[in-house]
């Protein structure tokens, strides 16, 4: 089990401001985390929700929680005339995507999922990759989402299944309640993230459970697609 007290109790109560901190402290080495404590499967999962947003060409895509600009990047890769708006409320967290961005076609924006400085109907798809767990409450992300999204607009997710379910006979439940966080603690030296990491993992709803959660929140369709035995899941929702 993960213990909560050994978290920040502004972590636990899951303030935007303490989270995006948080994540300022891993920026430097989020990326290398990410590749090994994934084994490098993270790569094909954002490519996955790349290929679900198919954005119009010439179309304008919000990479929510955008991190160190890996979804913005295939993003901009995969249509060379999108126009990516990423938004993080971590700067350490965009700043350190900048070798990403060398030709500034992405655009950063310091800011947080549940106020967005953007007009209604603005942005064709909205991505957001690992980043919902983080966000509480999530109805006002959703209702965020909802208003920048034009007619006609989806959401795509990618996020991680509820580790509180058992994945490949436990070894993955138990991978992520004790190797990562010890792994994770190790490589960051940071005390609280990868603890922080499983713990929101295995409070984070089932794929049933946030898809009932999104229909009530005002979207139109959703739909769920496992990748890995569940490890993660690609929800994608109209409005
Ligand atoms: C696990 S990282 C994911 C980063 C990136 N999307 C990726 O795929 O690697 C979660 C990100 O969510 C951001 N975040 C947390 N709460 C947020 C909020 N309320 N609004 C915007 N970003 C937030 C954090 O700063 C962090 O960069």
């Amino acid at each position: 089990m993960i213990p909560r007290q050994s978290l920040d109790p502004s972590l636990q109560t899951q303030t935007g401001k303490a989270v995006g901190d948080m994540f300022g402290r891993i920026a430097p080495v989020y990326d290398l985390l990410n590749r090994c404590l994934s084994l490098g499967l993270d790569i094909s999962w954002r490519k996955a929700l790349v290929q679900a947003a198919a954005p119009p060409s010439g179309g304008r895509v919000l990479d929510l929680a955008a991190g160190t600009l890996d979804v913005a990047a295939m993003l901009q890769a995969s249509r060379p005339r999108l126009s990516v708006l990423a938004a993080d409320i971590s700067l350490p967290m965009l700043m350190r995507g900048r070798s990403k961005n060398r030709q500034g076609k992405i655009l950063p924006l310091g800011a947080d999922a549940r106020r967005l400085p953007l007009p209604d109907a603005s942005v064709d798809r909205v991505t957001i990759a690992f980043g919902l767990r983080n966000i509480r409450p999530r109805e006002n992300a959703y209702a965020e989402i909802q208003r920048v999204l034009t007619p006609g607009g989806r959401l795509c997710i990618l996020e991680f299944g509820s580790g509180g379910q058992r994945i490949l006979g436990g070894l993955y439940n138990l991978y992520l309640t004790r190797f990562l966080p010890a792994l994770g603690r190790l490589i960051s030296r940071d005390r609280q993230a990868y603890t922080y990491l499983a713990r929101t993992i295995c409070e984070f709803p089932t794929a049933p459970a946030l898809e009932a959660e999104m229909r009530t929140a005002g979207f139109s369709w959703v739909t769920g697609l496992p990748l890995s035995s569940g490890i993660v899941w690609l929800h994608t929702a109209g409005v």
